[in-house]
């Protein structure tokens, strides 16, 4: 079941208040969007998202993945909403809003303040249009979306919390997401989170917060996270890695035969195990 309209944004609201979060996870192809309803409807009480946005449109196309990920929310009886994750590009907002998708992230981080401001309210206004909420970011994370580099947070930008209580103030944007120390993909040395700046940030902004670069986090700092307002965690680099794990596995065995099904299956089947655990995680 898609959440449409004001179910996908009370979802949001409702984790935030109960003090958990709704998984964002990233979505490719047909497989990792089946893995990831399949892990949503082993535990219905939990609304999932699934992300499928600008780094796999490249990949997949965005009309074919746009409508797979929108076909099967719509035909599940898993609680499910689709998101832009990463969008960019108005035109690309306009596009998934049209297409049916639930929430659309604006990301103007790498934009000067007023820049983004400026872009996210008219992400603002576009979605309105079409029941959707919208996420937005505040400060900018280091690493790549769709592969691992091995990125430290030193030297990026970290949210300022007065800056982001003006931000959240002038456009409207019903999520924010942060940077605290948070990187996207998999590091060598653990991530610690800025979980003071997290509470200040808290403090200052009305919204829910929101934590990219969720893959290979300690469960303390992923559960500080939960305590400190972040109601949506987005996570790639872990499904990815279950996924190809499970393709290498396999293998072996399909190759005589070259029984590529196997492979897709057992890829698929990994991306249900990986995305469960942390369903349970963030609740
Ligand atoms: P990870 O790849 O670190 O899980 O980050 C995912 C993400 O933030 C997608 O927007």
């Amino acid at each position: 079941m898609l959440l449409t309209g004001p179910a996908g944004l009370t979802a949001l609201n409702t984790a935030y208040d109960d003090g958990r979060a709704l998984p964002g996870f990233v979505a490719y192809n047909l497989e990792t969007v089946q893995g990831i309803v399949a892990a949503a409807e082993a535990a219905p009480a939990h609304p999932v998202l699934i992300q499928a946005g600008a780094g796999p449109f490249r990949h997949a196309g965005r009309d074919p993945l746009m409508r797979l990920a929108l076909d099967a929310a719509r035909s599940s009886p898993a609680r499910l909403g689709v998101h832009l994750d990463h969008g960019r590009d108005l035109d690309e907002i306009t596009a998934c809003l049209e297409a049916g998708y639930t929430s659309v992230m604006i990301d103007g981080s790498h934009l000067p303040f007023a820049d983004n401001i400026s872009l996210t309210r008219e992400a603002v206004r576009r979605a309105r249009d079409h029941g959707a909420w919208v996420e937005a970011e505040l400060g900018a994370l280091a690493g790549d979306e769709d592969v691992s580099t091995n990125a430290t947070a030193v030297g990026a930008p970290m949210t300022d919390p007065a800056q982001a209580a003006e931000f959240v103030a002038e456009t409207g944007v019903d999520a924010l997401a942060v940077a605290v120390g948070n990187v996207h993909g998999f590091t060598a040395h653990p991530v610690r989170l800025d979980l003071t700046r997290l509470s200040a940030i808290r403090e200052a902004v009305p919204v829910p917060l929101v934590l990219h670069g969720a893959s290979g986090l300690a469960e303390d700092q992923l559960l500080g996270a939960l305590k400190r307002g972040v109601a949506k965690i987005n996570v790639n680099a872990e499904l990815r890695r279950a996924c190809l794990r499970a393709v290498q596995d396999e293998l072996p065995t399909a190759l005589p035969g070259s029984d590529v099904v196997s492979v897709w299956r057992a890829g698929r089947d990994a991306v249900t195990e990986a995305a469960s655990r942390i369903i349970t995680q963030l609740n």
